[in-house]
This record gives C-alpha cells, sequence and structure tokens, in this order.
C-alpha cells in the first residue's frame, strides 16, 4: 500500500485508510470481536490510518479501536473528532466548538482510547457561533500539551480553511466526497487542500455502500440503520441511482474490478493528496476495498466514468433535511 505524507505533519499515511464508524454506528448491529480481526487485517494490508469520532456509537467506537491499539500504537495514525454534541435522536445532533468543550472532548477521548496522544484531531463540525480563533486557539493549546499532533477540519468551505490555516497549520480537511457527491470538485476544497499542503480525506467514498451496487433493495436495511432514513437510498431514489451504479460496475469489468473498487479509484485518481476512508466491518471487503489502490484507470476509463455518473446525477440528497447543512 502506498503511503502519503499527512499534511504537513511528518507522519505517512496509507493512500486508503479505515473508517470504523460503521463498527459501532450507523448502519446496523455488528460483532466487535469481527471487528477487532479486521482492524487487525487492516494493519497486515498495509492501512494504518484509522478514522473514529467521539460520536460513533456515543464512545463506544473509541472503545473498540482501545481494545486493538495495545502493542500497535507506533504503527497506527490515529483520527478521531469531536464538535457534535448528542441529541435526543439522531437528527437533532448539536454542535459546540467552544475551548471549554473542545478540551473536555479531547480528554474524554484520550481517555476512552488509552492512548496519551491523538495524531489527527479534527473538528467535526463548526458550531457556527464560536469563533475560529477560539476553536483553533484550544486546538493549539492542545498541540503545545502534547495532547494532539495534528488539527483537522471536517465538513468546511474552501474559505474557512483558508482562514483557518491562517491561524493554525490544518493538516486534514475530512469532507464527504465520491462519485456520488462532488462537493469537494465543485466546492473547491480539494484544490484548497492542495495550496495550504492539507492531505484531502474523503469519507463517505462509496456513499455509505450505495457505489458498490449490493444494496439493492431500501427495505432490507434494518432497524438502527441509518440509510432508512437517507433520501438517496429511498425506494425511487435508489432504483435510478442503481442505473448508474451498473453502469460504474460495467466500466470496471474492463479492468476484472469490481464497482466499488472503480469507486475508490475514481477518488485516488482525483489529486495525490487524497486519502479516502472508506468504511467496512468485513476483512473480505476491506481486502476488496484496498485492491482499488492497483487499479488503474485511463483517461478513456475515467471520461467513461464522468458520463456514468455526472455532477449532481445522483437521486436524493446525501443528508435527510435535518443534517443537511452548508459547510461550516
Ligand atoms: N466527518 C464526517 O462527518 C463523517 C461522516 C460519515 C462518515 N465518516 C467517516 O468516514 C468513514 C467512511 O464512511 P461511511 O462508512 O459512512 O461510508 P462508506 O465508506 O462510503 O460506505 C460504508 C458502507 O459500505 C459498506 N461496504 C464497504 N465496503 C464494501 C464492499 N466492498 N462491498 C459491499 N459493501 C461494502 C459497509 O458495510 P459493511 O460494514 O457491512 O461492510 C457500509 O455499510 C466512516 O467510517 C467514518 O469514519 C465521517
Amino acid at each position: 500500500m502506498i503511503r502519503i505524507p499527512l499534511g504537513h505533519t511528518g507522519l505517512e499515511i496509507s493512500r486508503i485508510g479505515l473508517g470504523c464508524m460503521g463498527m459501532s454506528s450507523a448502519y446496523g448491529d455488528s460483532d466487535p470481536e469481527s471487528c477487532l480481526k479486521t482492524l487487525d487485517g487492516a494493519l497486515e494490508l498495509g492501512v494504518n490510518f484509522f478514522d473514529t469520532a467521539d460520536i460513533y456509537g456515543w464512545g463506544a467506537n473509541e472503545e473498540l479501536i482501545a481494545r486493538f491499539l495495545p502493542g500497535r500504537r507506533e504503527r497506527v495514525v490515529l483520527a478521531t473528532k469531536c464538535g457534535i454534541t448528542r441529541g435526543a435522536t439522531p437528527l437533532e445532533q448539536g454542535r459546540d466548538t467552544s475551548a471549554a468543550y473542545i478540551r473536555r472532548a479531547c480528554e474524554a477521548s484520550l481517555r476512552r482510547l488509552g492512548t496519551d496522544v491523538i495524531d489527527l484531531y479534527y473538528l467535526h463540525r463548526l458550531d457556527g457561533v464560536t469563533p475560529l480563533e477560539e476553536s483553533l486557539g484550544a486546538l493549539a493549546d492542545l498541540i503545545a500539551e502534547g495532547k494532539i499532533r495534528a488539527a483537522g477540519l471536517s465538513e468546511v468551505s474552501a474559505a474557512t480553511l483558508r482562514r483557518a490555516h491562517g491561524l493554525l497549520p490544518i493538516a486534514a480537511v475530512q469532507n464527504e466526497y465520491s462519485l456520488a457527491t462532488r462537493g469537494g470538485e465543485t466546492e473547491r476544497v480539494i484544490d484548497a487542500c492542495r495550496e495550504i499542503g492539507a492531505t484531502f480525506v474523503p469519507y463517505s467514498p462509496i456513499s455509505r455502500g450505495l457505489l458498490t451496487g449490493a444494496y439493492r433493495d431500501s427495505a432490507a436495511f434494518g432497524k438502527g440503520d441509518f440509510r432508512t432514513v437517507l433520501p438517496r437510498f429511498s425506494d425511487e431514489a435508489l432504483r435510478a441511482n442503481l442505473r448508474l451504479v451498473d453502469a460504474v460496475a460495467a466500466i470496471g469489468a474492463r479492468h476484472g474490478a469490481s464497482a466499488v473498487q472503480i469507486a475508490l479509484a475514481w477518488v485516488l485518481a482525483r489529486a495525490p493528496h487524497i486519502a479516502p476512508i472508506p468504511g467496512t466491518r468485513r476483512l473480505d471487503r476491506l481486502q476488496e476495498n484496498v485492491a482499488a489502490a492497483r487499479v488503474v484507470l485511463s483517461a478513456d476509463d475515467l471520461a467513461a466514468l464522468e458520463a456514468a455518473v455526472p455532477i449532481d446525477a445522483i437521486s436524493g440528497a446525501r443528508y435527510p433535511a435535518a443534517l443537511d447543512k452548508p459547510l461550516g
């Protein structure tokens, strides 16, 4: 697995990381023991960039990672996040990026993770109230105290990124980006990352499984699966979207690659400073996803993909209206 620099940090991350959210939340039940095997398998496959957040399973995901870290901490680049607060339901989440909250959240994450330093600490969402100077000042203090190594931002615009980087070096931006969700390009955040030397980390790079083509029936999502409320997985939208994904699969067939591998290879082909973090609980799927790094797409393939899934061609918003906020 190829490694690339993580922003200005001096750390190196695998070109494909592992999103751990689904191991404790969002997509239905999971078995922690088999997730631990997946985490272990990831390291063996050369994946060293692991992504979690305090809200995934309300601490459970960080506690799961804590079980995996002993004896492996030095080989792992560990990213977690704070800034989203618990509401009565997932659709009623709050936000807090005040200095006092960031400090409390970071110390709680360190305790749950059982480590004394977080390599990359993102503000998951800006709260829109706290001045950026205060939030980044809190991150600067945590860096000075050795509690975090570097700062990242999630779901931010190019303008906010540039302003933030003027206050504190930003190592990475984590925004949603995939063939199905093209804001990284249209909002020029990928370009802004390149300009300032930050890594762009696409989250949900296979659009929460949509681009695998494996999820063909919206009625099959169980209780507790976030996709039951996501507009692009509603019956009608899913039917329309699968026609596009099937076209991606057909392009994959030319390479002996699956739709998910082509979708990830497309993300990788966008720019060298991009490191997606597809999520999976399963080792066999991780192996499939990681193999995408070996798929080389020609200019013709890229043009065919562009034609198969043009910008804004996907039906249904990426989030329900209550969560579909503009970039911070
Ligand atoms: N910053 C943010 O606001 C934010 C928001 C969302 C996510 N994230 C991060 O980004 C990571 C990735 O995003 P994501 O998990 O939402 O979406 P994703 O990576 O686009 O898709 C994950 C879904 O696809 C399935 N899947 C993965 N590989 C597959 C394969 N080869 N074949 C069939 N199905 C496959 C997974 O199921 P199985 O587990 O059953 O394989 C899961 O349901 C998360 O884990 C999290 O760390 C960040």
